[in-house]
């Protein structure tokens, strides 16, 4: 598996530091507020579970799969196919996602959720490739601002593969080409 990728973007080590620093901020902002945090299945799976190991205040999680991708492009069209089993009105959402990218899939998300009445909805996402931006959203939360490259790992995948990637690489593009 290892063999293709092309280099290492975001070593482990950087990944952990700027996760349990995230954690650390949201565990300041939201003292009190008992958020719900969202997790976008399946790229949040490693993320969520990390940054949430460095929450220290009382919360609650809950999680949901949209798509939008085929392969390395976006359709473009956001279908749910998991929905929430929590009430949300009246909490603070934070979404987690793995990397906002056109920001079609959480612009479509945040207006979904906004119809339910929670008190706020806040974006925490590992990665953000604003370059790429063609939708009206922005991310409260970011660990790392990256270039427009596809990257897979640390539950990020390609067709399904390399989420199981210790750390954020790039892959070869004669995988993808
Ligand atoms: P957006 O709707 O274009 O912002 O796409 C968001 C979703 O596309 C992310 O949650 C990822 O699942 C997927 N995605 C975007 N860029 C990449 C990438 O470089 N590698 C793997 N998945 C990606
Ligand atoms: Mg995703």
């Amino acid at each position: 598996m290892k063999e293709d990728i092309e280099r290492v973007l975001i070593s482990e080590e950087e990944l952990h530091a700027k996760v349990a620093a995230m954690g650390a901020q949201i565990s300041r902002d939201f003292e009190g507020k008992d958020p719900l945090f969202v997790g976008v299945l399946k790229g949040c799976f490693i993320f969520m579970a990390d940054l949430l190991r460095c929450v220290d205040i009382h919360c609650s999680m809950d999680f949901m799969a949209v798509s939008s991708y085929s392969g390395v492009k976006s359709t473009g069209t956001v279908r749910i196919n998991k929905d929430l089993s929590e009430d949300i009105a009246g909490r603070h959402i934070i979404i987690v996602e793995d990397i906002l990218d056109s920001g079609v899939t959480l612009n479509y998300l945040k207006n979904f959720l906004q119809q339910r009445g929670p008190a706020s909805i806040h974006i925490a996402t590992l990665m953000d490739k604003p370059a790429r931006r063609k939708a009206p959203v922005f991310a409260d939360y970011s660990c790392f601002e990256i270039p427009d490259a596809f990257v897979v790992g640390y539950g990020l995948d390609y067709n399904e593969r390399y989420r199981n990637l210790p750390y954020i690489g790039v892959l070869k593009r004669e995988i993808y080409e």
